[in-house]
This record gives structure tokens, C-alpha cells and sequence, in this order.
């Protein structure tokens, strides 16, 4: 059975993982934090927390929301910066059997830009995955993802800046979604991840304020997976680049799901937080699926759903 999969296959470099069961960036740290607990050489990918060029303290507590079939979460990108990635994350991915791509982030073109062109040809690094629902300065704080010709920008301005791998993360937040998937495919990117958490709040009916200390969050886990598989089938019609599938996955189904509308490969983020295994237990069923269908390879499965 061959579960591999290519995410970059117009890219020189490759990125070819051993399975489409990959982590969701900000949910799995910097992988250190959960190497003790299984194997994580089992991983098809493991992409690191979001990082940008210096370090950040993140938002105002609380940061963290229940919902009924998912979360809030408004961390606001705390994170070690992009030296203390290069210095103390770097090395110890260099010696895994997994490839490692990181996140990144940034308030304004040029600082997406600058990441990129640090990590070019580092050891231990794989990819680059970028977040592009952050708030872009320069332009009032709108998402850069929300818009077809700033998600161009970002992709170019990454793309002109590294070798490696790219996939651009896209936003929900947006009534755009394939335009601004086909804008990032024309400016070179490798594959998309789709996608980011959605928009929301919860108040407190007793203080009468908003839940979290930035008032608002980003909505994800099960509640949020039927938008990000309905994106992913959208998607997966306009572009020609491979998808990683992410929103609310914590089963193989789930998984299978996302795979058969049109991903290469998947992420599991939320799911992960109550159940470390997760990703595993996705990888087992999606070969004990595989295995009682008789389908031999990954690829045979991929975009089912649309013939
Ligand atoms: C606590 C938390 C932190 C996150 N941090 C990042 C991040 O740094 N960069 C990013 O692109 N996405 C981040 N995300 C979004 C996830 O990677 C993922 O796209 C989203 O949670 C949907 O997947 P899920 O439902 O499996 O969690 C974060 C999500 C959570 C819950």
C-alpha cells in the first residue's frame, strides 16, 4: 500500500511525505513538546507553530474558549522569533526522520519576505507554510488572505524570497475563497492549505464582556469542518496545485472525507488537545480503509468525489 503523497511536485526541492497526516500549525508546538509522546517519525509532516521575524507576548489572557463542537482561541501569534527558530528548533529537526515546515507570519509583505529568505537552505527545515490571515498593517488591519491581490502579494513576494516549498494558508474570513486561491497559484506557490479558523466571539452573560481578551477569536474543530471541506471541494475545481485539507478533523473518515473532495493531504489541530494520538489513530484508519477497499495508493482516492 503507498500512503506517499507530493506536495510540491512542480518544485525542484520535493516535498514528499510517507502519509497525508500532518499537524496543524499552533496545535503541536514546535513538535519538541510531543516528541515523548508516540512516535512522531510516524507523521506524513509536522508544521510548527506560527512564527514571525521577532518574538511576540501574544494577546491578553483569557485566550481560550469552549464552544459546543469546537474552540476559541485568540493567541495572537506568541511565538520565539525567527532567530530563536533558527537556533534552537532548527538543529534538533535536522536529526528527525519527519520533515518539519514552519509557519510563518507577518504584519507587512516585506517581513513575510525576510523569514523566508532566512530559512532558504537551512537544515531541518522542509517547507514553508504561509499564514496569510494575519491583519496587514499597512492596510488597516484587514486579513492579507481576504483579498485576492494582497494574497498575491505575500505569495510573490515568499516566493521570490526562498526555494523551498511553499504552501499558502488561506482564510475562511473571505467571500473570495477561489479567486484568492487561483491569485496564489499564479504567483508560484506549491500546494494551499485550506483552512484557518473562522471568525467569532463568546460573551459572558454574567461580566456582560466578551469571553476572550480580544474580544474576538478564531472558531475550530468539529463545528468548522464542514466549511473547510465544502472550501476544499470549491478550491480543488480552479486550481492545479496540491491542497492540504484542515478544519475540524479528528477521525480517519474525517480525514477521508477531505481527501475524496479534493486533498492531497490533511491536518489535525483541535482534536489533538484532547486526544495527543489523534494523528496516529488517523493514519491507522485511513490504512485499515485503504486496506478493506483495496485501494493501493493515496492518489487514487484524491478528488473522487468530483468524477
Ligand atoms: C490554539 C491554536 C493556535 C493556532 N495557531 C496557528 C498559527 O500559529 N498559525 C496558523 O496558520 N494557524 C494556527 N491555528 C489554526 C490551525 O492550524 C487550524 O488551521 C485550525 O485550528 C483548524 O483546524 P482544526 O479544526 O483541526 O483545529 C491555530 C489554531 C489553534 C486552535
Amino acid at each position: 500500500m503507498d500512503l506517499s503523497v507530493r506536495l510540491a511536485p512542480d518544485n525542484p526541492r520535493g516535498l514528499t511525505l510517507k502519509n497525508p497526516v500532518m499537524t496543524a500549525s499552533g496545535t503541536f508546538g514546535y513538535g519538541t513538546e510531543n516528541s515523548h509522546l508516540f512516535d512522531i517519525r510516524k507523521l506524513g509532516a509536522i508544521v510548527c507553530k506560527g512564527t514571525f521575524l521577532e518574538p511576540r507576548d501574544g494577546n491578553p489572557q483569557p485566550r481560550i474558549a469552549e464552544t459546543p463542537s469546537g474552540m476559541l482561541n485568540a493567541i495572537g501569534m506568541e511565538g520565539i522569533g525567527i532567530e530563536a527558530l533558527i537556533r534552537d528548533k532548527a538543529p534538533v529537526w535536522a536529526d528527525w526522520d519527519v520533515p518539519v515546515i514552519v509557519n510563518i507570519a507577518g504584519e507587512t509583505v516585506e517581513e513575510y519576505a525576510a523569514i523566508a529568505e532566512r530559512l532558504d537552505w537551512l537544515d531541518g527545515i522542509s517547507g514553508i507554510e504561509v499564514n496569510i490571515s494575519c491583519p496587514n498593517i499597512r492596510a488597516g488591519g484587514a486579513e492579507f488572505g481576504i483579498s485576492p491581490d494582497t494574497a498575491a502579494t505575500v505569495t510573490a513576494a515568499v516566493r521570490k524570497a526562498t526555494s523551498l516549498p511553499v504552501l499558502v494558508k488561506l482564510t475562511p474570513n473571505t467571500s473570495e475563497i477561489t479567486a484568492v486561491a487561483e491569485a496564489v497559484a499564479g504567483e508560484g506557490a506549491d500546494a494551499l492549505t485550506l483552512i484557518n479558523t473562522l471568525k467569532g466571539m463568546a460573551i459572558d452573560i454574567h461580566s456582560r464582556k466578551p469571553v476572550l481578551g480580544n474580544i474576538t477569536g478564531g472558531l475550530s474543530g468539529p463545528a468548522i469542518k464542514p466549511v473547510a471541506l465544502y472550501m476544499v471541494y470549491e478550491v480543488a475545481k480552479v486550481v492545479n496545485i496540491p491542497i492540504v485539507g484542515c478544519g475540524g478533523i479528528s477521525t480517519a473518515a474525517d480525514a477521508l472525507e477531505f481527501i475524496i473532495a479534493g486533498a492531497t493531504a490533511v491536518q489535525t489541530g483541535t482534536a489533538g488537545f484532547s486526544n495527543p494520538l489523534v494523528h496516529l489513530e488517523i493514519l491507522e484508519g485511513i490504512e485499515d480503509f485503504m486496506t478493506q477497499k483495496g485501494i493501493n495508493s493515496i492518489e487514487e482516492i484524491i478528488a473522487a468525489a468530483r468524477q
